[in-house]
């Protein structure tokens, strides 16, 4: 389904007396920034200026509702604009995303945030733009609950804040219901974009100078599994990506272990351009634990999988997410986690307490681990990660990688940033007209979280 805005004009018109800025606020996950960047490209186009949080007057939250702190921000943010446009000030505010799929979230708006003007889930963009001319126009306000749906909205306008890199959903939805996730629930069931819409997406941003794109999908290995007239999956999508021109890094997050095949693997093997970092969500690694989450796979199949992955190509890096005190977890299930950490030496870990989230299996699990134990646990996975940080990075000294200069560094006039293949950050000098180029870096130093380096092209 095309996108279509048939208010534009009426807004842009309303827009060249009124002079609306908006101003974003996203919350979570990739997803979640891309479809703001979606946002505000609709807010352009209907002839709104990007503002700041302090002189915007349409302010649009992008909500998460992953974890139950992602929700309390919400309402704290939503607090404080309260009292802004109580002081009389042309003020408009929308709810969209992941937390306002939920009914009883749209509820709780309705009855205690009446100074809400627009509520809208994750499916309905394109009921956006009517909203907007309704609230500003005729001064009238619709929440209502409108389903995810299971269609896709192509020819979505977009703004990118980066000229480098960019993002691009190719799937949308999640079929898993992992037991204690809730996204299934607030992005529907999975939606395959059709290749080549995805493929002429990439192909323009790499004729603007697009070097390196990020294919974005709760479960992207599981592209493809919803064509009914062809057969054409994940791995066929990289080879065909692959062969854009001026496209030089592929990213994508994030796979399930359960799809992980070999065919894939084969695929990042040969590929000159997928980058030498697999995100792959471990969630725990205790195989009892990994049961009861509804992931699908075992200790030993993970660990299968970053062994084929190392064999495939010794430089990949592998990045990961790890809840701890999922109900039922002992110390025992704990230390398998520990164990697969420690085997694995992960790159980068994304580490979460469990968080109760209403309506999933988990909820109805009994959980009676005290918190107390649960944030042991975090700080003990968290010395454990660190401790081996230095393992890989090490490695790297010594060796010239190709990176991406992304621009300035924050710290120091002189020096640059970038990353290399394996998402490592990399610090060295480099000149103003380097930025967006990708250049051959010889690593000399490793400080935990970061890599110094030095050009070593003419
Ligand atoms: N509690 C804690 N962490 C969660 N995640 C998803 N749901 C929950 C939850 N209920 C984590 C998973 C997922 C990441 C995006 O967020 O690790 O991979
Ligand atoms: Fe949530 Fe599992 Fe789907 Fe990831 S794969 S979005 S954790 S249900």
């Amino acid at each position: 389904m095309k996108f279509v805005n048939s208010n534009k004009e009426k807004i842009k018109e309303y827009n060249k007396e009124h002079k609306l800025k908006y101003y974003i606020d996203t919350m979570g996950c990739q997803m979640n920034e891309n479809d703001s960047l979606k946002y505000a490209g609709i807010f352009e186009s209907m002839g709104f200026e990007k503002g700041t949080e302090a002189d915007s007057n349409f302010y649009l939250f992008n909500t998460c509702c992953v974890r139950e702190n992602a929700e309390n921000t919400l309402f704290g943010r939503l607090g404080y604009l309260k009292q802004k446009k109580l002081k009389g000030k042309d003020i408009y505010i929308a709810v969209v995303g992941c937390m306002s799929q939920q009914r009883h979230i749209l509820e709780k708006i309705k009855q205690s945030y009446k100074f809400v003007d627009i509520v809208l889930g994750t499916g309905s963009m394109s009921l956006f733009p009517d909203k907007v001319y309704k609230i500003l126009i005729n001064n009238k306000k619709e929440i209502e609950y409108v389903d995810v749906g299971n269609e896709i909205e192509e020819e979505v306008p977009i703004i990118y804040e980066d000229k480098y890199k960019a993002s691009v959903s190719i799937i949308y939805g999640c079929n898993n219901f992992c037991s204690y996730c809730i996204v299934p629930y607030v992005r529907g069931r999975e939606r395959s974009r059709k290749p080549e819409d995805i493929i002429s997406d990439i192909t323009r941003l790499a004729k603007k100078g697009y070097k390196e794109i990020m294919l974005l999908g709760q479960n992207v290995n599981s592209y493809g599994n919803d064509f009914k007239e062809k057969k054409y999956g994940f791995p066929d999508l990289l080879k065909d990506i692959e062969k854009i021109d001026g496209i030089e890094i592929i990213r994508f997050m994030s796979p399930h272990p359960k799809d992980f095949k070999d065919d894939l693997i084969e695929v990042i093997k040969n590929s000159k351009k997928i980058a030498r970092q697999i995100h792959l969500p471990l969630q725990s690694g205790s195989t009892k634990i990994l049961k009861d989450m509804n992931r699908k796979y075992t200790k030993e199949d993970f660990l299968n999988i970053v062994e084929k992955l190392k064999k495939a190509d010794e430089n990949i890096s592998i990045s990961t997410d790890i809840i701890v005190g999922f109900p039922g977890e002992t110390n025992e299930d704990f230390n398998d986690t520990l164990d697969v950490v420690k085997k694995v030496k992960f790159d980068q870990i994304y580490m979460f307490i469990y968080s109760k989230r209403v309506g999933t299996k988990a909820a109805k699990m009994e959980d009676n681990t005290p918190n107390e134990e649960k944030v042991r646990r975090l700080e003990t996975l968290k010395k454990v990660y660190e401790e081996q940080l230095p393992y890989n990075n090490e490695k790297m000294i010594g060796k010239v990688y190709k990176v991406l200069v992304e621009g300035k560094s924050k710290n120091n006039d002189k020096l640059y940033t970038g990353r290399t293949s394996q998402n490592k950050v990399v610090i060295f000098e480099a000149d103003e007209k380097d930025i967006g180029r990708l250049k051959n870096i010889i690593i000399d130093s490793q400080h935990l979280w970061y890599l110094k380096g030095r050009i070593i092209d003419n």
